[in-house]
Parts: C-alpha cells; structure tokens; sequence
C-alpha cells in the first residue's frame, strides 16, 4: 500500500510500505478513505521534535472504514465509518477513566512514564505507524475509533480527529468564562479551532496573533481581531486594545517553529534575543536538514511563550497546546509567578472530546470545513507537505485522500466550492455559535 514514511530529518517519501495485521484481540484494521498533514508533522520533519525511527509512517490524522477487528473488539462491526483519535489509549487504566486519555498507562509500549502514544510519532511515544496510509492498525479499536453518523462527511470528520478536539481542549485549558477576553498566538488550524471553540464557549472578544495574510484573514471571519507580529508589536498591540490591562486567557498554538518578528517594531526586541533563541534552537534541533526553502526550523521556539506571558493580564491563564519537545526547558517562570498566572498544558486528550464534537457538527452548530482549504491525493503528499511547510497562500489545511478516484474530483479544490457542492445542513461557520 501507499504511505508517507519518514527518512530522516529533511526526507519523506512515499513508499509502498506492507498492508497492516491485526497484532492484538483489540486491534483493528481501518480502510483510511481520509487523511491529513498536521503542524505536528512538521516538527518532525524539520527536526524540532527528535528521534523518529527511520521507517515510521507519519500522519495521526484519520477517518475510514472498519475492514478487520480482533475478537476482543465487540462495539464495532465491519465496514463502520470511524474517526480516529490521534493519541492512543487503553480506556481502562485510572488517567484514561478520568478523561487523561493522553496519560494512558498502557497505551505507550514504553512504559507508563514514557508519555503520550500516538500515531506516526517518535520511538518515545511508540513508535505507531501513522494513518498517511491506504490501511492502519488501530490499537485498542474499542476506545480509538469512533463512529460516525452518516451526517457528519469525511471532509468534516478528519476535522476532529484531531485539530478540532485540540482547539477545544486548548480553550477548555484557557479556562475560558462567558465575557472572557482571549488572545490566540498562531493562525494555523489549531490556532483556527481555538478561536472557534473560544466563541463557543462565549468569549467575548478574541484577539489572533500571526504574520501571514491567509491565515489573519480566516481568523477575521470568525470574528477575532486580528494582529499581525510583522507590522505591529503584539504585546502593545494587545495591551492597547484592551486598555492596558492585557487578555485574560491566552492560547499558545504555535510551539517550538516559533518565529520571531522580521519587520516592524517587534523586530528590534527579537534583534537583542538572538543568541538566546540560536541557544534554544540548537538544543531542541540539533540535527537540520533544510532544502530549497523547505523544512526550516523556526528561529525563536522561545518567542509565544514569552509573548504569551507579557500580553496576559495579571491573575490570568496560560494554556500551551502547541507543542514542545521535551528537550526544550526555557519558560519565564519568574515573570509569570509574579503575575500570579495560571499555567495548563499538554496534548490533547482527544477521545474525551471527540464524541461531543462528532455531535455538534452533526446537528449543525458548527461546520468545521470552514478551515478546510485543501484536498490532495495521497500520491501528492510529498509536494502538499512542502507547500504547507512553506506555508504557501492558501494551504491552511491539507486533506489527504488515500483513494486515488475520490481523490481526483476533490483534488486541489478550495473550500468555497466544496461547501457550495456539500449538502446544506449547516448553518454556521466555525465561531458563529448557535
Ligand atoms: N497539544 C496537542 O495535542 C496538539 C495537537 C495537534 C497539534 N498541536 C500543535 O499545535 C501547533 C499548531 O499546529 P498547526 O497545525 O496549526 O501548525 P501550523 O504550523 O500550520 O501553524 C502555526 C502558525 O503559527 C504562526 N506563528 C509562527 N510564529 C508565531 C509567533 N511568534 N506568534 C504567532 N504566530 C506564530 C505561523 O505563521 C503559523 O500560521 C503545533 O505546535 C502542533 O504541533 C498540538
Ligand atoms: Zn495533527
Ligand atoms: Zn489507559
């Protein structure tokens, strides 16, 4: 079958890799009829998240059709449509019985420290072969699929599988109040879904933080006021707008490809950090490989950590679900003691959430294709991963369509088009909660 499979940092190819087999009586095979590429894919392939195994399919993004289960798995039958939770777990440990999904204590062959499993990942988190595949094997398929309704189209449900569930646990995180003033570092899907899921839990205003016009622009439809780091100092600028007192929640979804100002006044403060942010980028990416402009780590994996605690009001939250390796160990801790702010972190606990978004886009309440700009066969995941990477204009969200027939209709296709050509059950574009 047809895979994206890591190399090493700089190379990824599709391979003809072999056809998954049921390995445990809780497993199951899955026909993936979609797929997607993910920021988090990013960092490994630019080198900011180490030590993949060279061999590994990427990709922790996926829905399809139950084709084989094991004997143990007994909610399930063949030919289901599922989504797929991008971390894995066991549902029976206590942390996966508290909802801590991403804590699981027999997920990770690696032992119960070991951290988060999930698809297409490092050693450390498995490795599992991830679902930029025609097939995957699901491990405990009784909690790591869920089914869908037929409503819900694949188009919206590789939404959540995992950037949506994120956006929603990063705001969740935020502990975001009705009335709340949130700002959003990252403009980028998961950036998209915590402005979305920060309107749906009432915020009352939304400030969005990035330097690219596309990704500004989606967030302006949703109704966040944007900022763009490029032109204007995002600290000021936020303090500004909210009388001097800052935001109450901040939502940190860029991580550790972080960039700093280029242009503008936020340029000359980044121009007095550089060695320090060189220091923290040589300890969280040692080895680079960038090639014609692709694969470029970012230049400050510091920068939205420090933003985030300046632009905060004091008494406020911190929640970071963009991602950082665990080699990365600078955080102004001192600036945010004294402010007396609240931090929360970590991956997303994406099975806690998935069954309640899996209904909100069912009845309507929110329509996540919105975010949705592209869809590429999976034979084009090479050349969709580097415009992504590049962060060429329009590729906001990259689709994969592991069926090369399906795949050519939709191919290259934007969003307006699809939702013209979709069925009009719903009414409302992501933040325009009902
Ligand atoms: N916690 C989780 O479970 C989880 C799950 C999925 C993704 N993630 C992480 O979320 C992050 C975002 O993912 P994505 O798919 O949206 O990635 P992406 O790379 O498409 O988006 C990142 C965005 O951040 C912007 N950016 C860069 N530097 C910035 C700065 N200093 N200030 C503001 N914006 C800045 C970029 O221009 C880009 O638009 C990644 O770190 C990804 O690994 C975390
Ligand atoms: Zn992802
Ligand atoms: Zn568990």
């Amino acid at each position: 079958m047809k895979a994206v499979v890591f190399h090493g940092v700089g190379d990824i190819r599709l391979d003809d890799a072999p056809e998954p087999k049921i390995q445990e009586p809780t497993d199951a095979i899955v026909r993936l009829t979609a797929s997607a590429i993910c920021g988090t894919d990013l960092h490994m392939v630019r080198g900011t998240f180490t030590g993949m195994e060279p061999g590994t399919i990427l990709g922790h993004e996926g829905v399809g059709v139950v084709e084989q289960m094991g004997d143990a798995v007994r909610n399930l039958s063949v030919g289901d449509r599922v989504v797929i939770p991008s971390t894995i777990a066991c549902g029976s440990c206590s942390y996966c019985r508290a909802g801590y999904y991403a804590q699981c204590d027999n997920a990770n062959p690696n032992g119960k420290s070991a951290g988060t499993a999930f698809f297409g990942g490092p050693k450390a988190t498995g490795p599992f072969n991830g679902l930029q595949a025609e097939k995957a094997r699901i491990p405990f398929a009784h909690v790591g699929l869920v089914k869908l309704p037929d409503e819900v189209s694949d188009d919206q449900a590789i939404l959540i599988s995992d950037i949506f569930p994120t956006g929603w646990f990063g705001a969740e995180l935020a502990e975001i109040k009705p009335g709340d003033t949130v700002a959003v570092f990252g403009g980028g899907p998961v950036g998209q879904f915590a402005i979305a899921s920060a309107k749906l839990m009432g915020a009352g205003r939304v400030l969005a933080v990035d330097r690219l016009p596309d990704r500004l622009e989606m967030a302006k439809r949703q109704g966040a006021e944007v900022i763009d780091f490029d032109r204007e100092d995002p600290v000021e600028t936020i303090k500004q707008l909210t009388s001097g007192i800052g935001v109450d929640r901040v939502i940190d979804a860029v991580g550790v490809d972080a960039q700093h100002a280029h242009s503008g006044p936020a340029a000359k403060q980044a121009k007095q950090q550089e060695q320090e942010f060189e220091k923290e980028l040589q300890q969280v990416a040692p080895q680079q490989n960038p090639q014609d402009g692709n694969w470029v780590p970012g230049d400050a994996p510091g920068q939205v950590l420090m933003w985030s605690i300046q632009a905060l009001a004091k008494a406020g939250t911190l929640s970071i679900i963009g991602v950082y390796p665990p080699t990365m160990n600078t955080f102004p801790i001192g600036e945010a003691m004294n402010k007396n702010l609240t931090l929360k972190m970590g991956n997303c606990n994406h099975r806690k959430y998935i069954p309640h978004l899996v209904e909100l886009v069912r009845t309507g309440v929110i329509d996540p294709r919105a975010i949705l700009t592209k869809v590429e066969p999976l034979t084009g995941a090479i050349d969709a991963f580097k415009a992504f990477d590049k962060r060429r204009p329009g590729w906001i969200k990259v689709e994969l369509m592991p069926q090369p027939s399906a795949a050519a209709a939709g191919a290259g296709t934007a969003i307006p088009q699809r939702a013209a050509a979709a069925p009009q059950h719903a009414g409302a574009k992501p933040g325009e909660a009902r």
